[in-house]
């Protein structure tokens, strides 16, 4: 069903310490499950990141269709008082962090017409290109380029329903998946949607390479599982990063007051980045038709998604949700 590679002596080893477990079984070819490789304490870069920074514009978010621009501003800062005040007032108002469902990164996908675009850019961040293609190259795919990010930011009620992601335009190039704070299931299907899935658990620093056969298979979060003792963050959280990093390091120390905000959020939350190269090397977009150009130009900008139409559902059983 599987083997072991191990990359400790690649590039990468610097990076991380993992071993990939490489499936084989033929339908599902090319699926890459790297069980979490960072180093202790790495991870609290990555969460602060999606939490703190990459939220921020020019970024693009869920909160953007009804709020403005400066009132999305600055998620964190509006946001870390709250969390960090979380277990003593449980029934204050949601913080806007606690709103947050998802943020584009690079070419922002736009939800409605399932595109990407040429004109909906914004610079990728540099540290997790970086990342990305440190992890592609060591699974094989040189030269992968990271051009469009989904940031997934899930609570316990959130589920994400079944998807291909097909709308990048070369799917020779892998997809990667890095996942964050509580476990979740993940089901890895078919090619067709009733095709029984594979069922595995996604723990925090675990992450997913969806290359070859499987980068067009069905798959999909069902549940986001809450900590087995309360509210706990999973214990590879726990160690802090070395107080010295390396200098050459990607990862910046993260201040205690910073992380204080992020277990906080983390112990009812799970975030997931997925990573795509969009284009083929030296690929441009197709010219659209022009009566599509006409009807892509709003004023609105491009982001017509709320929580009803958002990639992550939030369940409706709940009824203050
Ligand atoms: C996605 C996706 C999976 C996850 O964003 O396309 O499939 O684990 N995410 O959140
Ligand atoms: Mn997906």
């Amino acid at each position: 069903m599987h083997t072991e590679q191990d990359f400790s002596r690649s590039a990468v080893g610097e990076l991380m310490d993992w071993k990939a477990i490489l499936v084989s079984a033929a339908d599902l070819q090319g699926f890459i499950f790297i069980p979490n490789p960072f180093l202790p304490g790495y991870q609290w870069h990555w969460v602060k990141q999606c939490l703190k920074l990459y939220s921020q514009k020019p970024n693009v978010c869920n909160l953007d269709k009804h709020m403005t621009k400066e009132d999305t501003q600055d998620l964190w800062e509006q946001s870390k008082e709250f969390l960090r005040y979380k277990e003593v007032n449980k029934r204050r108002p949601r913080s806007l962090l606690e709103k947050l469902r998802w943020v584009t990164l690079g070419y922002h996908y736009n939800w409605d017409s399932k595109k990407y675009s040429a004109d909906h850019y914004t610079p990728f961040p540099s540290d997790l290109a970086f990342l990305s293609e440190q992890v592609a190259a060591a699974c094989g795919f040189q030269g992968f380029q990271a051009e469009a990010g989904i940031l997934n930011y899930y609570r316990l009620d959130s589920t994400l329903g079944i998807h291909v992601d097909k709308s990048e335009l070369d799917h020779s190039k892998p997809l990667l998946s890095f996942s964050f704070g509580q476990s979740a299931i993940f089901l890895l299907g078919g090619l067709k949607r009733d095709e029984a899935p594979t069922a595995m658990f996604m723990h925090s620093g675990d992450i997913m390479v969806m290359s070859g056969f499987s980068r067009l298979l069905n798959h999909a979060v069902p549940k986001v599982l809450p900590s087995s003792q309360g509210e706990s963050l999973p214990c590879c959280l726990e160690t802090p990063p070395p107080a010295v990093l390396p200098r050459d390091a990607v990862v910046e120390c993260c201040s205690m007051e910073d992380w204080q905000v992020c277990a906080s959020y983390l112990k009812t939350a799970r975030v997931n980045m997925t990573v795509r190269q969009v284009l083929a090397t030296d690929q441009d977009f197709p010219l659209e038709p022009m009566e599509e150009n006409k009807r892509g130009i709003t004023t609105e900008g491009y982001c017509h998604l709320d929580d009803e139409k958002s990639h992550v559902k939030r369940a409706r059983l709940n009824p203050d949700s």
